[in-house]
């Protein structure tokens, strides 16, 4: 690294490194990461991009890139992530929120009017991004986060304070929907749905960086929803409705436990890239 280069310059470079490490998000990365190592904002990275970059500065980026380029992903070095237009903190203990997610957001916003005082509940909340995020969109709305990881709820819980539904949230540590008392008028979940099998074969930045927990979802990848469904069926107001993320082969298997437990109205949805991605259903007895 030269000790004369403009933020620009560098900014470049470091996108050329990221890319010959095969990341197609290179471009990206390389601006985020500056942003990080530098504290300046892409505005103001803009209108500095002829200054020259301080060496604490390059030396700082060299030592981001080369984390990188062992695989860990952006979010994890940054500490957060952008979701449903909102800032989560993120680490170790969690899944890092995922765009894929947003189609469960869109879908329960949907379905739940603005004003009305209903109650929600999050199974496997993580970093709680999907039930803070449909309580800061709604505020008349209550919910329960529930995840099995005491670290996992310790970012939900940073992230429910600074998102502002602190008061309106419970995050509690338990296996799915075991103990839980109150009735609900949706149940969500983004459950651990890899075939343990599979998890070998994930890309070094999930299989190395999000936890196990989160990912692993027995040997056929359906063990989560067999064990959740049927509770969650007991656990809903009538018309209520469970929203449940589903891997891309799984809208099958899922819709047919759905039906079992007496889920109706059962449809999917899918992601931006057009693959299956949520499963949701009515109770109505
Ligand atoms: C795929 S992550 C989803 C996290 C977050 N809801 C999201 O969408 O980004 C699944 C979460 O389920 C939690 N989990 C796994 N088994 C559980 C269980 N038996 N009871 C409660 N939570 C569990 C994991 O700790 C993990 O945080």
């Amino acid at each position: 690294m030269t000790a004369n280069q403009n933020f620009e310059t560098l900014q470049r470079r470091m996108a050329q490194q990221l890319a010959a490490a095969g990341l197609d998000t290179a471009a990206l990365d390389a601006r985020v990461l500056l942003e990080y190592a530098s504290r300046f904002s892409a505005t103001e990275l803009a209108m500095r991009a002829r200054d020259e970059a301080p060496s604490y500065i390059q030396a700082e980026t060299a030592r981001l890139v080369a984390v990188r380029c062992a695989g860990q992903p952006v979010a994890k070095i940054i500490g957060y992530k952008e979701f449903w237009g909102r800032r989560f903190k993120t680490g170790p203990t969690v899944l890092d929120p995922r765009p894929d997610s947003e189609t469960l957001i869109e879908a329960a916003l949907a379905l739940l009017p603005g004003t009305e005082p209903r109650m929600l509940i999050d199974l496997g909340t993580g970093s709680g991004c999907l039930v803070v995020t449909l309580l800061a969109e709604r505020p008349a709305m209550r919910g329960i986060g529930i995840d099995k990881s005491a670290a996992a709820l310790s970012v939900a819980r940073a992230n429910a304070h600074r998102l502002g539904v602190r008061d309106r949230i419970a995050l509690r540590r338990g296996d799915w929907l075991h103990g839980v008392a109150p009735q609900a008028d949706m149940i969500i979940s983004n459950p651990p749905y890899i075939e343990s099998a599979a998890i070998a074969g994930l890309q070094k930045e999930v299989r190395l960086h999000d936890p196990r927990a989160a990912l692993d979802g027995g040997a056929d990848g359906l063990e989560a929803y067999r064990r959740l469904i049927g509770p969650a069926h007991a656990q809903l107001k009538k018309d209520g409705h469970l929203l449940l993320e589903i891997g891309a082969t799984q809208a099958a298997a899922v819709t047919r436990l759905m039906q079992q437990a007496g889920f109706v109205g059962i449809a999917c949805h899918q992601d931006l890239a057009g693959r299956d991605r949520l499963l949701l259903g009515q109770k109505k007895s």
